[in-house]
């Protein structure tokens, strides 16, 4: 499926009704350039779930843990899944909690069998193209 969005307020309330059409433990990869709007879609994934926390990007710590309820993941500085791996950062994937993964394809090799994806394509400024499954 594909969405238009116009705005990052609007790429917000989409991952806010995003969130609510996902369950529990299920692993979302995030696709896009430097800059698409992985994080700020986030944000809305976030809202969507009741987290009152600010989202930041865990850029320096690859994980950011909402509560248990979200993991928000940045693989941007991983060389490989077997580093994820030794820094126990799979087993997150199988906590319960959504987790939310930028630059996923660091760490593909450990990826679990199931994962859903939302490519962010970059349009003309402050529109985004967003294709979900
Ligand atoms: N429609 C839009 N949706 C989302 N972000 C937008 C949109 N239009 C403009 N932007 C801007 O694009 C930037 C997206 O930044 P964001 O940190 O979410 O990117 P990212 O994909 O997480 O990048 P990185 O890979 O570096 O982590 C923000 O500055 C945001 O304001
Ligand atoms: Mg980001």
């Amino acid at each position: 499926m594909v969405f238009i969005s116009n705005s990052p307020e609007e790429t917000i309330s989409f991952g806010e009704n995003y969130a609510k059409t996902i369950k529990n433990g299920a692993v979302v990869v995030l696709n896009g350039e430097m800059g698409a709007g992985k994080t700020v879609f986030c944000k809305g994934v976030a809202k969507g779930l009741g987290i009152e926390e600010e989202i930041l990007s865990p850029t320096y710590a690859y994980m950011n843990d909402y509560s248990g309820k979200l993991y928000h993941f940045d693989c941007y500085r991983l060389q490989s899944g077997a580093q994820a791996e030794g820094l126990g950062l799979t087993d997150y994937f199988y906590a319960g909690g959504i987790c939310v993964i930028e630059w996923a394809e660091n760490i593909k090799e450990v990826l679990p069998e199931a994962y859903k994806t939302v490519t962010i394509e970059k349009l003309e400024e402050g529109k985004r193209k967003i294709i979900y499954d």
